[in-house]
């Protein structure tokens, strides 16, 4: 039998970036959504007048651009009240800003920050987040739970730590205990909210884990089917560091390989400075690269070669990481991907400048795929799960839109405006799997429904 429950069209500027450098817009179009899937996209000339069984609901405006929701692959929740703080590099600022903080996050404080967190993430258009919380189980619990009620695309995992870290527990049973705890998590939580939720193991980095830790952790997501998350050559000293403590590895990115940590399901932050070498291991093993850019500029740590990356065949996508980045953002991050490598070019003529349209691509296809979820999400291609941010042009123009010629924008010119001029201000609406997030600023006022 034929259901006649009513799509959703949404008409407006509709863009997406299935590969990388190549856009595909339709000025004035339509995604139809049903089931919370994308049914179709196309004109809106051609999607308005088809005939279908289902009677459409339509929300148009003149102000909308429409695009994949942004996924955003490396961000840190309990972190974000200490945004913007110190001025040292990342050692001396996990030590003075990051850790007393993350220490007080346990407890109710994991549902209370958690429920505005994710309401802060679809408020500047992000689906989609792969998220570290802090050492302890009770908020990391307590936070899937606000996960759960927001109907986000979450990914997240307690962080892991059994050395140096800010826990009170006796040393010999820091590592048991972490790893009973995230084994728990895992359980409770991975793949529940009908699979909007996974777990991802989290140990913090080489400088904070025992390799007990980092190969149980690999053993256990191999077990459960779960993502890794953790950092990789961000900062100089810390790769000093690790190569020192760790000196029958042949680098940092063997340490983790030696562990197991490496493979499709893993999302690597920062790698910076990485070698010819180590580049060859992620992208044989398949791990994924969480390019950081405004974090690597706020703590100096310094600016990924993102060209060198993507063509050794690395998979890359973006991440705020709150609170080294000082925004979650993701129209911040594109812009900060574009402008460091341009700074890079300043220095060195070889370095290719990413165009607006390949960093839209690294904020939602690549970083699907970057997730393992290309095949489901970050186009608007039919069947795919209707992730969805729109735009909304009036707050992204000067004046409101007063003083622009509007019919004389391209979609290119309109990705430019939400890359330099995005955020939350402009941000109308968010859907996850086709339920919407309405935000902003009289949303209803610009939106005729019909
Ligand atoms: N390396 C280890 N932990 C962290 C963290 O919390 N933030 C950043 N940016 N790098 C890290
Ligand atoms: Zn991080």
């Amino acid at each position: 039998m034929e259901s006649t429950t009513p799509l959703l069209g949404l008409r407006g500027c509709v863009i997406d970036a299935p590969e990388y450098g190549k856009l595909r817009a339709w000025r004035d179009g339509a995604v139809i959504i049903g089931d919370g899937r994308i049914v179709e996209v196309g004109s809106f000339q051609f999607l308005g007048r088809k005939h279908r069984p289902q009677p459409i609901h339509w929300q148009q405006s003149d102000r909308a651009i429409i695009f994949p929701g942004l996924i955003d692959i490396h961000t840190h929740l309990p972190q974000y009240p200490v945004v913007a703080r110190g001025r040292g590099q990342l050692l001396e600022w996990l030590h003075q800003h990051v850790f007393p903080r993350e220490r007080n996050f346990t407890g109710q404080i994991g549902a209370r920050e958690g429920a505005a967190f994710f309401s802060e993430l679809a408020r500047h258009g992000t689906t989609t987040a792969a998220i570290y919380t802090a050492i302890y189980e009770d908020s990391c619990d307590l936070a899937f739970e606000a996960a759960a009620q927001s109907g986000m695309r979450i990914i997240m995992g307690q962080t892991m730590m059994d050395v140096g870290t800010y826990g009170t527990l006796q040393p010999r049973k820091i590592l048991s205990v972490a790893l009973l705890e995230s084994e728990r998590l895992c359980r409770k939580w991975h793949s529940e909210a009908d699979g909007l939720l996974e777990y991802a193991f989290s140990p913090r980095f080489a400088l904070a884990c025992s390799e007990r830790l980092m190969r149980s952790a690999a053993e256990m997501a191999l077990e459960f089917g779960c993502h890794i998350q953790t950092h990789l050559s961000e900062n100089r000293e810390e790769c000093e560091r690790v190569r020192h403590l760790f000196s029958k590895a042949l680098d940092y990115t063997d340490v983790y390989d030696k562990a197991g940590l490496l493979g499709p399901q893993t999302i690597l932050g920062h790698c910076i400075h990485l070698s010819p070498r180590e580049r060859a291991v992620l992208a044989e093993t398949g791990a994924s690269v969480a390019h950081c850019p405004t974090a690597n500029l706020y703590l100096s740590s310094g600016i990924m070669p993102l060209g060198e990356h993507l063509a050794a065949g690395i998979k890359v996508g973006l991440g705020s990481d709150v609170a080294a980045g000082p925004e979650l953002n993701l129209w911040q991050v594109m812009r900060s991907a574009i402008e460091s490598q341009k700074a890079r070019s300043f220095s060195d003529p070889n370095v290719t400048i990413p165009s607006p349209a390949e960093v839209l691509h690294l904020a939602t296809q690549g970083a699907a795929t970057a997730l393992g979820k290309g095949d489901i999400l970050g186009t608007f291609d039919s069947g795919k799960e209707a992730d969805i941010t729109v735009m909304d042009l009036a707050a992204l123009l000067p004046y409101g839109g007063t003083e622009t010629k509007i019919e004389d924008l391209t979609p290119d010119d309109m990705l430019a405006l939400c890359i330099y001029r995005g955020g939350p201000h402009a941000v109308l609406e968010t859907f996850v799997r086709g339920v919407s997030h309405a935000h902003a600023h009289a949303h209803a006022e610009h939106v005729a429904h019909e």
